[in-house]
């Protein structure tokens, strides 16, 4: 069958596929150890799986209005002014599939073919492919590791010319877990005012950070800011609802009354059942968020300190989100079983043959030079997997 343009210039989710070759492998009974995952290893806390079963027998099993039950979308306002001190109303609250929906639609809501979306780099894969479906053009600026791979406002100045139309900021980032702090974002949205340009704000990590790390959201800094910005975020990471496909975007009314136009005639409401168990997710106190935040804490100091000792490599420590994007580029050169490692697919492909240890390589995010770690994964496995990772770096040493 012919298939569209639009769709053959799109690529595979990465990150999903190699996140599936982990699950296989091991149900294959291969023992593999996945550093792959980008969702919580914990279940759905207890009290929200109980309102999903609940909203079943008392037979909220219909469609909602296409941007959410009205009770969610007053808990998403009720939580934006109390975590964040952002004042929307429910008509400015668009409830979708997860947040990658909501990333989705406002794209496609802002941009016309050949308008320019600035993203910086290491990104969240999906970020280019979405500019690429709607037929815009992804402006990348690079980064580095010693700004723990975050642009400046004067980079942006630069990318910018008269066909941009919005950027993309995501912050707690994936796959850096950088933190922007207020007054890099408040240079920003100068940047972004002084432009006319309208600002993706993807905050899905927002409750996922560490050692005193605070999360701002731009759009909170300034009411020109918020004017322009769509905030998007959801319950996937922070409540381990990855599964149940529920995100939020708020932001003008013009924007999410047309992203709700989009959804209206692509999905509908995002799952009902899921919808009223996220009522009661986002009423609760956060004590299992919380509890989920400890263990990831943990995991992460250990992790940070084990690859400090490790040599040839070099990283930002994460501030937030559950990932560690690691400079393994020195070990570049070497040879494994007759392959030259020359880029992070084959660092990572002889990684898995040789130790059957399952990392996601730099490139899907457009940092060729390093791997991405994540520590959404028991101690136990944990330790496992850097063993492996340190005998690894040892063998290519010895091939190098
Ligand atoms: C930066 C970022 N944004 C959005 C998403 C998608 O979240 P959701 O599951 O709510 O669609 C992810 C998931 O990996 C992510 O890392």
């Amino acid at each position: 069958m012919k298939l569209s343009k639009a769709v053959m210039k799109l690529g595979d989710s990465a990150t999903l596929a190699l996140n599936s070759l982990g699950k296989q492998l091991r149900a294959q009974g291969v023992d593999v150890i996945s550093f792959a995952a980008g969702e919580p290893d914990f279940d759905t806390p207890a009290f929200i799986r109980d309102a999903a079963k609940r909203a079943m027998d008392e037979g909220h099993t219909r469609y909602t209005a296409v941007a959410g039950l009205l009770e969610l979308r007053q808990e998403i306002c009720r939580r934006f002014a109390q975590d964040t001190g952002l004042e929307y109303s429910p008509e400015q609250v668009l409830v979708s599939c997860g947040a990658k929906q909501c990333v989705f639609g406002a794209i496609y809501v802002l941009c016309d073919p050949g308008d320019r979306v600035v993203i910086p780099v290491p990104y969240w894969l999906s970020y280019p492919e979405m500019v690429k479906a709607v037929d815009a053009e992804a402006i990348f600026i690079r980064t580095e590791e010693k700004d723990e791979y975050k642009i400046t406002a004067e980079q942006l100045d630069r990318a910018i010319d008269d066909r941009t139309r919005a950027m993309l900021i995501n912050s707690p980032g994936n796959p850096t877990g950088s933190i922007y702090t207020e007054d890099e974002l408040r240079a920003i949205g100068e940047v972004a005012e002084k432009h006319d340009i309208a600002i993706i704000s993807d905050e899905i990590y927002e409750k996922l950070v560490y050692d005193g790390a605070r999360h701002v959201s731009i759009a909170a800094l300034d009411p020109r800011f918020k004017a322009r910005t769509i905030v998007i975020n959801g319950l996937s990471k922070a409540y381990a609802m990855t599964g149940w496909r529920l995100g939020y975007a708020a932001g003008p009314i013009d924007v999410i009354k047309a992203m709700g136009r989009l959804q209206g005639q692509v999905t509908s409401n995002a799952n009902t059942i899921a919808q009223k168990a996220a009522t009661v997710a986002l009423a609760g106190d956060d004590r299992e968020v919380r509890a989920m935040l400890d263990e990831f804490s943990c995991r992460k100091t250990h992790l940070v300190n084990r690859l400090g000792h490790v040599p040839g490599i070099s990283f930002p420590v994460p501030r937030g989100a559950f990932y560690v994007l690691v400079d393994v580029s020195k070990y570049y050169g070497a040879t494994v079983n007759g392959a030259r490692i020359e880029d992070s697919a084959a660092f990572c492909k002889a990684c898995l043959d040789t130790e059957r240890l399952l990392l996601i390589p730099g490139e899907t995010f457009g940092a060729d030079n390093c791997v991405r770690f994540s520590f959404a994964v028991s101690m136990e496995y944990l330790e496992k997997g850097l063993d492996r990772f340190e005998r690894f770096l040892e063998r290519l040493s010895s091939k190098a």
